[in-house]
């Protein structure tokens, strides 16, 4: 059944490539940058030394993890500061928990701990509390 003629294809790759290409860079810019194996890490230095420490500020978390959505709003995110958006969420979840819960789960677009996989629940918390003032 995949009678998909292989020229159509080609097309339509050719021309996703060419409509997404800045769009895709302007996406990845602030997620992070490429580390090359023996080359120097921008910014790779402060992550270990936290790390090192046995501590991730609130800060460092939502930095590492939550901005690349949740800065922007992009895919619908409540933007960070926006705390009357994340106060709507929040009491139609049940409070802070509510959404905490959700935050663990992943909801639609939002993924599992906001991509955080070693996040305790009270870091997510934290991260939580930072980017809606609640
Ligand atoms: C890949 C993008 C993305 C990342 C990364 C991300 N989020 Fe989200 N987040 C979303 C989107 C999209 C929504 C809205 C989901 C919806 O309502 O459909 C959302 C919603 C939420 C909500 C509200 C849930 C609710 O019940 O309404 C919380 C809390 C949340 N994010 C926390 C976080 C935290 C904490 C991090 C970082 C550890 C994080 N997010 C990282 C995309 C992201």
């Amino acid at each position: 059944m995949l009678a998909v003629p292989a020229a159509l294809f080609a097309v339509w790759a050719l021309s996703a490539t060419a409509a997404t290409n800045d769009d895709i860079a302007k996406r990845l810019e602030p997620v992070g940058k490429v580390c090359i194996q023996g080359q120097e890490c921008q910014g790779m230095a402060v992550t270990a030394a936290a790390a090192g420490a046995g501590a991730r500020s609130a800060d460092d978390i939502v930095a590492k993890h939550c901005n690349a959505c949740h800065a922007t709003g992009l895919l619908n995110a409540p933007k960070i500061g926006d705390t009357a958006a994340w106060k709507e969420r929040a009491d139609h979840q049940g409070g802070l928990d509510g959404i905490l819960a959700k935050a663990i789960t992943g909801l639609n677009a939002m993924p599992p701990k906001g991509t955080c996989g070693d996040c305790s629940d009270d870091e997510l918390k934290g991260a939580i509390k930072k980017m809606s003032g609640l």
